[in-house]
């Protein structure tokens, strides 16, 4: 079979020399080969500009090289083909690593000591919640929020689960639905959204629901700068002195220089590495799908398109 590989990864080399190795018996074309589009039959993509994807006109498979398939369903030019998202579980732990960083980060108070250290100043010691005593409201209940959220109840923290619809397996913590995000919103000490980026989802994370959140909140954002109106957000945090932000993903990115959120010392910005894609594991997950597609000439979509994930 014919396999482009696009991405716009640090490591894009690397990755491209693993995904010869394991593809050894297929063809790999990236765009520095000069080839007609249409012979194409699988594309491995990050981020793949629409004038190709226009030219990729026998494709019958796309990989999307991370979990969010926003990148592929925004192209102008992308119509209903099967798209496969990496379902990594190495992904998902460093996930959890990045957002149980950013509670204890919050809850042990670290970064006033960080300031103080600044300062050569020994500050007093400062009393801490536990664990028990903190309830996580978990914004979106996919692949990856699934897990997170429980593997912070088995550290005991509280969990509760935030979703649009309906599980078919049933959590072991209180999950609420639409209409009863206000008391999803009103229970939680610290917010974490892994939304992905969805017309429904777009701006979800607005002054309404900053305003329905405890004054003290920590809002940890892991899923897509679009889900929070980064307006809103530097409002609310100019009137609640105690509200803090944890925000890996961003509407633009890379941040621009001059955007308030670098300055803001409630703020922690970090740019996208919560989860980065793995290589070997992601190669190995899309491997196993292309064969199955490969030996069955047919494979179900992973993505509901309609939804927007
Ligand atoms: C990263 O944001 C991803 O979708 O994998």
């Amino acid at each position: 079979m014919n396999i482009y590989f696009y991405a716009t990864f640090s490591n894009q080399d690397e990755f491209l020399a693993s995904v010869k190795k394991k593809f050894k018996s297929h063809k790999i074309f990236t765009k520095n080969d000069n080839i007609k589009l249409d012979i194409i039959d699988v594309a491995l993509v990050w981020k793949l500009p629409n004038k190709i994807l226009k030219k990729l006109t026998n494709l019958k498979i796309i990989f999307s090289l991370g979990a969010g398939v926003d990148h592929i369903l925004n192209l102008p030019s992308y119509q209903k083909i099967p798209i496969i998202r990496i379902k990594d579980p190495n992904m998902r732990s460093r996930m959890f690593n990045h957002v149980l960083s950013q509670i204890l980060n919050y809850q042990l108070k670290l970064n006033d000591y960080r300031l103080a250290q600044n300062k050569q100043k020994w500050l007093d010691e400062k009393y801490t919640l536990l664990n028990k005593d903190l309830t996580i409201g978990v914004l979106g209940l996919g692949y990856i929020g699934s897990f997170v959220a429980k593997k912070l109840q088995s550290l005991d923290y509280k969990v509760i689960g935030y979703k649009n619809s309906r599980n078919k397996s049933k959590m072991l913590f209180p999950v609420y639905y639409k209409n009863s995000i206000s008391t999803f919103l009103r229970s939680s000490d610290i917010i974490v959204s892994i939304l992905p980026a969805t017309p429904n989802t777009k701006n979800i994370i607005n002054t309404s629901f900053l305003n329905q959140l405890k004054k003290n909140c920590l809002l940890i954002n892991i899923g897509r700068g679009s889900s929070l109106n980064e307006d809103d957000l530097i409002k609310h945090l100019k009137k609640n002195k105690n509200f803090f932000a944890s925000l890996d993903v961003f509407i633009k990115e890379p941040l621009l220089k001059k955007h308030q959120f670098w300055k803001n010392p409630n703020v922690t910005v970090t740019p996208h590495i919560a989860a980065v894609t793995d290589v070997d594991s992601s190669i190995d997950y899309i491997f196993t799908k292309f064969e199955y597609f490969r030996k069955k000439r047919k494979i179900k979509s992973d993505v509901f398109i309609n939804r927007g994930y």
